[in-house]
């Protein structure tokens, strides 16, 4: 039963608009700041997230603190019935503190210690940058505690787990590892296979994480940074969490980038956020980075189980990353926000509001460009979103959940990169199997969930594993179960081959009793150049109903049925003629194996069957045209569904029923034409 979810804070139960905001880049104009408040007021904007990078601001000198700007700000906001997300400044450390206190900068793989400058780069385990960290955070949460504007705590920016090579990380990591290991240097050793190239460990203070030849060392490395960014959160958040226990407690994720473990992160903030830079207008079509970017929102709401989540930053026009630096075209901004709000957002906000006249980022999209007016097409698009949210009350809280599941992993992507890139080369695409596997439902309009191994797989009919080279404990039990309870599962080539050390498993892949699930042994895999294919030709009379050939790129493994159905073979190579995709009757579910990195066309068609079979709805029960998607979340009475157009071109849409436009308030039935770039929020009673 799906219900609503309260809002972020009970404060502002609106959807929250705005960005960051950097009032202390114009100290010595505060007119500029009035200005601001203006035209934050004309862009419907009323959540700013301040003080991200102000340390040199909030304390210029060691123990010198200087609020007084802030107050200003604060106030501001709430006398323009605006919100603050109030951040810690941790993200960016002030040129005395490096200087006072070396050891906060971190040191690299070869020993020296990296310069001042830059930001996002302290050491984690630095005691003195702790304990600075709390006491500047003790003081902001004393200060404005009570403030009317204080709405959300914005912990640091952008945590990256980078490397430190310091003694005290070091040695923190290599505390952690006897944890690991339940100080047992043998069984590290075993786990690691450490006698290869003699690189056996005679004690803990040997181990370091530069010995990159050690795969599950460097695993290990990944998930003891992950370990110590989680921690450093968690101390950031001590004063905030005593001193505003009403306050939800955040940072913002990358979930595009592999250096931390956010699943994990996931479980210490209130609520999740994430920045998103999607490169529109990139490629022949926006297909691609609309799924990208539409699997990882699903995946923040997934992060807490349905819970509305918080998109912290997107860019109004044109970022600094991307080799080509394009803007977005007229329509896409409104089409990109809304598609974070269809996926579950409950927020819409930017880097940046006010461009800054120097350094890095003066370029940087923003709803305020350096002529300072409301007359630029980037302001009045974001007004434009800024009306939209301003009607969508009604989806606040609201959710969705789906039958289907898609099992994406960090750790996982980790072992990839560290032990299946050995073998498989640069045709291990984890990120995009994940893209291909996700878009039919997305195409379909299917609702999905993204799951990591850890996640519960009882509350899905079907789970689809592109890639799963590494099974984490206890994943492989929960997957037999799953299946034998009735579930159904996919799995492709080359998963189920180590274990969390990357170890391979004895016996054949797919390991850990999978073999026996999905009934196929996967006795070798082949990595193909670009310019090839092999072709894979559906079984006549096969259970899914395909017919035809199509084509296997990248990678193919040769597989052994074995108590399993054929339902495709290979159509040329030396394996012509052996299994390519197969299904067993495992329990009361059912497991499918597809041997190959199958194409587009083929997986479109072969879940298109899958969810028939098990009887998964897509939102609308009308076919959805080429590039467009409907997404839905509901209150379990009224069902909000999102329909996109992805195309350059306009499309017609056949609704499937009578629904009102929640943005215009018309009616809305029979044929609809949606022009290139559009974005619809139309209502309708729940569908039981
Ligand atoms: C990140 C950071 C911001 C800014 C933007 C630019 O997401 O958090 O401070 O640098 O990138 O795109
Ligand atoms: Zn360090």
């Amino acid at each position: 039963m799906t219900t609503r979810y309260p809002p972020i804070h009970p404060k502002c139960p609106h959807m929250l608009h705005g960005g960051d905001y950097n009032p202390d880049q114009w100290i010595r104009t505060p007119e500029v700041w009035d200005e601001d408040m203006r035209l934050m007021k004309l862009s419907g904007c009323n959540a700013m997230s301040i003080g991200i990078f102000s340390w040199s601001s909030l304390e210029p000198q060691e123990g010198q603190f200087e609020f007084g700007w802030l107050d200003t700000i604060m106030d501001k906001l709430a006398a323009h019935n605006a919100y603050a997300v109030l951040a810690t400044p941790s993200g960016s450390k002030p040129a005395w503190m490096s200087r006072t206190y070396p050891e906060i900068r971190r040191v690299n793989a070869d020993g020296s210690r990296q310069p001042h400058g830059g930001r996002h780069n302290h050491c984690r385990s630095s005691p003195v940058y702790r304990q600075k960290c709390q006491t500047i955070n003790r003081k902001l949460a004393e200060r404005y505690k009570d403030h009317p504007a204080l709405l959300v705590w914005h912990v640091s920016n952008e945590y990256n787990g980078g490397d430190c090579h310091c003694e005290l990380c070091i040695k923190w990591f290599q505390e952690w590892l006897r944890d690991r290991y339940q100080h047992d240097l043998d069984r590290l050793n075993h786990a690691y296979w450490s006698s290869f190239w003699s690189h056996a460990f005679p004690t803990w203070e040997d181990i370091l994480p530069t010995d990159k030849g050690i795969h599950g060392l460097m695993i290990d490395w990944d998930r003891f940074k992950t370990h110590q960014t989680i921690d450093f959160f968690n101390q950031e958040a001590v004063p905030l969490r005593e001193l505003t226990p009403g306050v939800p407690v955040t940072t913002n994720f990358m979930n595009g980038t592999t250096t931390l473990d956010y699943w994990a992160f996931a479980r210490a903030v209130d609520v999740v956020t994430w920045d998103s830079y999607p490169n529109w207008h990139e490629h022949a079509d926006e297909l691609g980075e609309a799924v990208a970017t539409a699997r990882m929102h699903d995946q923040c709401r997934t992060m807490k189980a349905g819970k509305p989540w918080m998109l912290m930053e997107s860019v109004p026009s044109i970022p600094t990353r991307g080799r080509v630096k394009k803007r977005k075209e007229p329509g896409m901004h409104m089409l990109s926000s809304l598609q974070a709000v269809a996926h579950g957002s409950d927020t819409v906000q930017y880097f940046q509001w006010r461009k800054s006249r120097g350094c890095m980022e003066k370029f940087h999209g923003a709803v305020v460009d350096h002529e300072g007016t409301e007359k630029t097409r980037e302001f009045k698009e974001v007004a434009e979103v800024g009306q939209a949210l301003a009607k969508l009350d009604a989806v606040v809280g609201t959710s969705v959940q789906p039958s289907v599941a898609l099992v994406q992993d960090w750790e996982n992507e980790w072992a990839i990169r560290e032990g299946a890139r050995v073998y498989l080369g640069e045709n291990t695409k984890y990120r995009q199997d994940c893209d291909s596997h996700y878009r039919p439902f997305w195409s379909m309009g299917v609702p999905v969930d993204v799951i990591d191994q850890t996640g519960d797989l009882d509350r899905y009919k079907l789970v689809t594993l592109p890639l799963s080279y590494m099974l984490r404990d206890g994943f492989a039990d929960r997957l037999r179960a799953f299946v034998e309870r009735g579930g159904t599962a996919v799995m492709t080539y080359w998963s189920a081959v180590v274990d969390e050390s990357d170890l391979c498993f004895l016996g054949g892949v797919p390991g850990r009793g999978l073999r026996e699930v999905f009934g196929v042994w996967e006795e070798e895999s082949q990595s193909y150049y670009p310019h090839e294919s092999v072709k894979v030709a559906m079984s006549k009379g096969n259970a899914l109903g395909i017919s035809g050939e199509f084509k296997a790129v990248d990678t193919c493994s040769v597989i052994h049925a074995e108590g399993s159905k054929v339902l495709a073979t290979y159509g040329d190579q030396y394996f012509a003629g052996s299994p390519a995709v197969t299904v067993k009757t495992f329990g009361k579910g059912k497991a499918y194996y597809l041997a190959a990195r199958m194409g587009q066309d083929f997986l479109t068609l072969f879940y298109k069957k899958l969810i028939g079979d098990l009887s998964i709805k897509p939102v609308m029960s009308t076919e959805l045209p080429k590039g467009v998607t409907a997404q839905l979340r509901t209150d379990g009475k009224t069902d909000y569904l999102f329909l996109q157009n992805y195309n350059r071109q306009p499309v017609e849409v056949a609704l499937d029923t009578d629904y009102t436009d929640v943005l215009s308030g018309k009616a809305l039935r029979g044929k609809l034409t949606l022009e290139h770039y559009a974005v619809r929020v139309m209502s309708r009673p729940t569908r039981k």
